[in-house]
């Protein structure tokens, strides 16, 4: 085993077949990793059309970023899900108890929207808190779980994200997986993200239970546009390996949140490594950005079709890390269906000048 191979970012070896267990919401959605875009980071709760009528919340950000995923290449690499976030609701619900989009920022509403998408070849994702509000003050799911997912399915809606403000945790594991419950008597099959674990101690989480409940689970802070908080992130799924990769598989999926490929704050070579990252994690790959002005180069890493393969592959497993803070590199491993293994060697230093990793294959095995 004295065979040795060097590279910049991640490469597929040859590795092992095996294979795992499939559990989890019986819905048959994101048996791989679901890809798109979602509002909230690149977004927030930007309400101001008046003065911000490009940035802002509003039924044209969301068809806007469809046009672009049809016509720029994103949704023919598997890129279909447009997820709206926060703060698309009316203040209050309406005299029927019903949950109602903004009237001034989504003059055509969200069945409007979901339509729009399909018409494309998309899918349409809605927001909603499990508490009594949502975290912008918008109104909450609390008492109205069966209505709210009723709504939902009547609007074609695809895909939902429960997010956990303003409520009791303690409320949880039973709430949540009510909220599938009513989600399923709609008949309509929609992806299920909750924020559930992200809200909980993480020596706290049964991960069994959220797997069985949900296809996605947010299970750490909110990405923030920095590397610090890529790294935040990676940490945590580097400490956590174990339980985490233990949860994930087909159908259900730990979500590290959204890609910052394309914003403000990553170089080139921060944009290929959380990409590199996400792949080999088997992320969910949701974009938050604006695909109106994306460099050139920032496109290019989201549709590397080699990492998508990575990240798509259909046994689900999660990346292990392998190797952590030995000459302040890390590396990560993901056995693959084919018979192989993918491999992403991470550098982070920060000292200005490239190095040589190497890694043996006797750690792999
Ligand atoms: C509802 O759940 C049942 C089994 O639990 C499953 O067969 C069915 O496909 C689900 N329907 C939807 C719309 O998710
Ligand atoms: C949350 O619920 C638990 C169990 O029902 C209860 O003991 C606790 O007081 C509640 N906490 C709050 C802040 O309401
Ligand atoms: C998690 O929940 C499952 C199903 O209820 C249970 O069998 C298991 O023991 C729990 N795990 C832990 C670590 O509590
Ligand atoms: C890949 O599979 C082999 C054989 O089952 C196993 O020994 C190895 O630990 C796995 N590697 C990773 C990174 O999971």
């Amino acid at each position: 085993m004295a065979r040795k191979f060097v590279l910049l970012l991640f490469s597929v070896v040859i590795g092992f077949l095996y294979t795992i267990n499939v559990h989890g919401l019986d819905n048959g959605l994101a048996l791989t990793p679901p890809m798109g875009w979602l509002a909230w980071e690149r977004f927030r709760c930007n309400i101001d059309c008046k003065n911000n009528p490009d940035n802002c919340i509003s039924q044209k950000l969301f068809t806007d970023m469809a046009d672009h995923l049809a016509k720029d290449g994103y949704r023919d690499v598997g890129y279909n899900y447009i997820n709206v976030d926060d703060c698309w609701m009316a203040k209050k619900r309406n005299k029927n108890g019903r949950l109602y989009a903004d009237k001034e920022r989504f003059p055509k509403g969200i069945k409007y929207l979901a339509e729009y998408m399909h018409k494309r070849g998309l899918k349409l994702g809605i927001y909603g808190d499990f508490g009594t509000k949502t975290c912008g003050g918008y109104p909450g799911s609390e008492f109205h779980l069966q209505t709210d997912a009723e709504t939902f399915a009547n609007w074609k809606v695809d895909s939902l994200k429960l997010d956990g403000c303003n409520s009791n945790t303690s409320d949880y594991k039973k709430g949540y997986p009510a909220m599938g419950h009513y989600l399923n008597k709609t008949g309509r099959p929609i992806l299920y993200s909750c924020s559930w674990p992200a809200y909980l101690n993480p020596s706290k989480v049964n991960y069994t239970i959220i797997a069985k409940a949900c296809n996605l689970w947010r299970n750490y802070g909110d990405i923030q546009d920095s590397w610090d908080s890529i790294l935040s992130i990676v940490d945590f799924y580097g400490n956590n390996n174990k339980v985490l990769s233990a949860a994930q598989g087909p159908g259900h999926w730990n979500d590290p949140d959204q890609l910052i490929v394309g914003d403000f704050s990553l170089s080139y070579e921060q944009s290929k490594s959380q990409f590199a990252l996400w792949s080999i994690f088997g992320a969910p790959l949701y974009m938050s950005n604006d695909l109106r002005k994306i460099p050139t180069w920032a496109k290019d890493i989201l549709q590397n079709r080699e990492v998508i393969a990575v990240n798509q592959d259909k046994l689900g497993l999660m990346g292990k890390r392998i190797v952590y803070k030995k000459n302040n590199y890390e590396v990560w491993m993901k056995n693959l269906s084919d018979v192989t293994t993918a491999v992403v060697l991470f550098n982070r230093n920060v000292q200005g000048t490239p190095q040589v990793l190497s890694v043996d294959y006797s750690m792999v095995s």
